[in-house]
């Protein structure tokens, strides 16, 4: 067993990092998710979790995401959003930090976990490894989901993409006894695309 806090890097991770840091100058000025997205997820929350204090939100680049779940959720709890682009503090409640680790504070701390981003991983076990570590017992991990996920349109930025079904087969693998995928929520429209979140929740014994 190792005994000191050693951590290794690859040469994968270094590339990854400068191709996503490249991506998200490229589109700095471009949000994605809409808020009235953020407001149906969060009256989902409101109306199964009670006393929220603390949600996680991967891949945000310009912090709207987490300022709308703030703004929507009943007690109005901290939301903190991950970005892996040196632009990261220039957004409010932003940490340039690489969503695929994972942070001692955050490990069973959060009511729920959200990421339009999923895509953008290159070690998708990794990255909801991570996630799912950070939920609270009965906390629920959020995964949008739509055309632009299609396996067929991956790329270097969007290294990842798979249907929703397989989607759902990959996180009840991953996570059997931990918890499981709960619902499909109908998310609204983005422009002329429609959203959907696939909802894992951890069981309330993991
Ligand atoms: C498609 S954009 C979505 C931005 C935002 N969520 C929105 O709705 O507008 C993906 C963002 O994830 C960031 N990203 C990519 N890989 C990441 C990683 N490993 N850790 C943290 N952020 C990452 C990118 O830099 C980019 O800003």
């Amino acid at each position: 067993m190792r005994t000191d806090d050693r951590k290794t890097i690859s040469i994968w991770d270094i590339r990854a990092k400068e191709i996503q840091t490249l991506g998200n100058k490229l589109k700095l000025e471009y949000q994605w998710v809409a808020e009235d997205h953020v407001e149906i997820l969060s009256s989902y929350l409101n109306e199964r979790l009670s006393d929220m204090t603390f949600g996680l939100c991967h891949g945000t680049r310009r912090g709207a995401e987490q300022g709308w779940f703030t703004k929507h959720l009943t007690g109005h709890p901290a939301v903190i959003g991950t970005e892996i682009s040196d632009t990261a503090t220039d957004f409010p409640a932003t940490i340039q930090w690489d969503f695929h680790d994972t942070k001692d504070e955050w490990t069973g701390a959060a009511d729920f976990v959200y990421s339009n981003s999923w895509d953008h991983a290159h070690d998708p076990y990794k990255a909801f490894g991570a996630w799912v570590s950070s939920l609270k017992p009965g906390g629920f991990m959020f995964l949008d989901h739509g055309p632009n996920y299609d396996p067929k349109r991956v790329n270097e930025l969007d290294p990842f993409g798979m249907s929703l079904k397989g989607l759902e087969t990959l996180l009840n693998q991953q996570f059997d006894g931990i918890g499981s995928c709960v619902e499909v929520i109908e998310g609204g429209m983005h422009k002329t695309i429609p959203i959907i979140t696939l909802a894992f929740r951890k069981h309330a014994t993991a």
